[in-house]
């Protein structure tokens, strides 16, 4: 079987890594990769962007790929899915009408609504002054999100109404034509990635991510910082209350609108100290880097549970076995991240580091004359597995004192809230 991930990622690595596990894949192409993929067995990159729809398709089809993956969303809200299916090319991943959930945040937070699964309260404004009468009606804190793909920039979580007042200006000045304004929800995050086929769902092990780039989870959002697997804030019950009354009514929602939805829905949710739940957003793909933690626990072959979305047999695959034990991911990044960083550094200990038993995901990294060089912001993910969580913060962190390159940034607490 000859497979094609679609993006250069962590995350991305990651699928290909799983995927070449399998006896069952021959090939693997990376579209662009990055400079882990091109290590891996029985892969190549291939240099086409994630935004040439037609390059992708015409690679896709003349080399007779039997199953496209489809990593970051970009791809997906630009029709890429749609283009490879009118091709009769299999694909993971939704079409662009369901890659709307990610795209539009007010789109999503009504079909939440009709389907009565439990968000935050908010509504969509398409000028500034009702933005901020409903803000000051509402009070701080308060939410204020773009309604549009936004680099992970789109959502302020503002304090104070002053703030609010900022954030509604600039959304609207930086061309926005839509932004939501919603309740504050206080709580725990946890990311819950499900497969879906268009009808049945069924929910991954959750997932925990740190998205600020300081330890304690202080300072500037970035795309993710690390993340653990299992998150003991969503058990196998909350999990199941996850699945009856937020993804499921979800993929049906999805389903009466006609759109056949056939990839990862991400449920970005809000655990309350109640117990609550709440979505905070939903994705339209694999969490980066949730997928470096979730991967390496699952022991069914991703090629076999990606092919059952796509073939819509989802119902009939056996239950989903996991390696016992927890996962971790640590992200070691470019300093300067998530504010302007150097590129082209040589990165050392990447041998050293697997000498510890980790693994280590490529995320911005290039191949050029046998050295792996710095290409990005997020650089590397390291993920160990171990018997129990602590375990396995222990082994990554050995992992990652190896590695070296200048400026190199990571934080030291990844995992230690649920400890
Ligand atoms: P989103 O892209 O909607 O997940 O928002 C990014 C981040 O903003 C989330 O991971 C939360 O940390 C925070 N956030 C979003 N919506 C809310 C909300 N209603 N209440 C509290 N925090 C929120
Ligand atoms: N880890 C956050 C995201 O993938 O959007």
């Amino acid at each position: 079987m000859k497979v094609a991930v679609i993006g250069s990622g962590g995350r991305e690595h990651t699928l290909a890594w799983s995927l070449v596990r399998s006896p069952e894949v021959s090939h693997c192409y990376c579209l662009p990769g990055n400079g882990g993929t091109a290590g891996l067995p029985k892969t190549v990159n291939v240099a086409i962007a994630v935004d040439q729809l037609g390059e992708i398709c015409e690679f896709c089809q003349t080399e007779k790929i039997d199953l496209v993956v489809v990593g970051p969303e970009l791809p997906l809200t630009l029709g890429l899915t749609d283009q490879l299916q009118a091709l009769g090319i299999k694909v993971f991943g939704p079409t662009k009408a369901g890659a709307e959930l990610e795209a539009s945040k007010s789109w999503t937070k009504q079909l939440l609504v009709e389907a009565g699964v439990p968000t935050a309260f908010g509504e969509t404004f398409t000028n500034p002054e009702p933005a901020q009468a409903y803000a000051t009606k509402m009070g701080a804190p308060i939410v204020v999100k773009a309604d549009g793909l936004a680099a992970g920039k789109g959502v302020i979580v503002a304090q104070t109404l002053a703030e609010a007042t900022t954030a509604i200006a600039e959304l609207f000045d930086q061309g926005f034509a839509k932004i939501v304004v919603e309740e504050f929800l206080p709580g725990e995050e946890v990311s819950v990635l499900a497969l879906c086929d268009g009808k049945t769902v069924i929910p991954l092990l959750p997932a925990q991510d740190h998205k600020r780039i300081g330890e304690g989870d202080q300072g500037l959002n970035t795309g993710g910082m690390g993340a653990y697997c299992p998150a003991p804030i969503a058990p196998p019950a909350v999990i199941d209350q996850v699945q009856k009354q937020i993804l499921q009514p979800t993929a049906n929602a999805l389903a009466k609108r006609g759109i056949d939805y056939r990839g990862v829905l991400y449920a970005g949710l809000m655990v309350s100290s109640t117990g609550e739940i709440k979505v905070l957003e939903y994705n339209c793909r694999f969490g980066d880097p949730e997928t470096q933690a979730v991967l390496p626990l699952l022991a069914t072959p991703l090629e076999k549970v990606l092919m059952a979305c796509v073939d819509q047999t989802l119902g009939q695959l056996e239950p989903l076995q996991w390696h016992a034990g927890s996962a971790v991911c640590v992200v070691v990044a470019a300093g300067g991240y998530p504010g302007s960083y150097r590129k082209g550094d040589e990165i050392g200990g990447l041998a050293e580091a697997k000498a510890q038993d980790v693994t280590v995901f490529h995320a911005g990294t290039e191949l050029k004359e046998g050295k792996v060089l710095t290409n990005g912001g997020r650089v590397l993910g390291v993920t160990a597995l171990g018997e129990d969580l602590s375990t396995a913060i222990a082994t990554v962190y050995r992992g990652v004192e190896q590695i070296t390159f200048d400026g190199m940034y990571y934080r030291r607490d990844i995992g230690h809230k649920a400890l």
